[in-house]
């Protein structure tokens, strides 16, 4: 039940966070004198990250530029809460064509980096989609992009003994062919709806 409060906490600070760059982004000026929008209030999520893929290969935010980017943040060991979500993010992406697919490249980055070697993560990925990319890399390359992306992650001892858990987010990001925030889709949305919200992105 903790968790799920853990959830519903962290998608409703990133629906305010979100709302006020959409404000932000639609010129909603909240009594500045000079009428002028102020940019240090702008949010940003997202940006420059360097992590290591499936294949130990080290990667940056620059070679996926020109594709959409569904990132979704987990970890492999996760019982139930990423299995679900990845599969939403595959299921989406089967609902669409072969052309607007090759436009999206789904990502899972690993908030347990220690566990969640490039080995380790392959495995994991290849049983949802020989398309999924995963990432991972060293605690602080975890700790900064997930920090740029307000990612939520904090580790849980497992009960009686068992191995940890990471209570974390579960929010699917999209980011454009620029780099930049697009939208989000909360925990639980079904694979017809996002699939229908990228239909009009691309
Ligand atoms: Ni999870």
């Amino acid at each position: 039940m903790k968790r799920i409060h853990l959830y519903v906490a962290a998608g409703l600070l990133f629906v305010v966070v979100a709302t006020a760059y959409a404000l932000y982004r639609s010129g909603y000026d909240p009594g500045t004198p000079s009428g002028s929008i102020q940019t240090n209030t702008e949010v940003r999520i997202g940006g420059p990250f360097t992590l290591v893929d499936q294949n130990g290969k080290t990667v940056t935010a620059a070679d996926f530029q020109g594709r959409f980017m569904l990132m979704y943040f987990g970890y492999t060991y996760c019982p139930d809460v990423c299995p679900t979500s990845l599969q939403f993010m595959v299921g989406a992406l089967a609902l669409l064509t072969p052309e607007q697919r090759a436009k999206i490249v789904p990502i899972f980055v690993s908030v347990d980096p220690e566990r969640d070697t490039p080995a380790h993560l392959k495995d994991y990925v290849s049983t949802f989609s020989p398309d999924l990319v995963g990432l991972t890399g060293t605690t602080e390359q975890i700790n900064t992009t997930a920090r740029s992306y307000k990612v939520y992650f904090a580790k849980v001892p497992g009960e009686k003994g068992a191995p940890y858990l990471v209570d974390h987010s579960s929010i699917t990001y999209v980011m454009g062919p620029d780099g930049k925030f697009v939208t989000h889709f909360g925990h639980g949305t079904t694979p017809e709806v996002m699939a229908e919200r990228l239909r009009e992105l691309l």
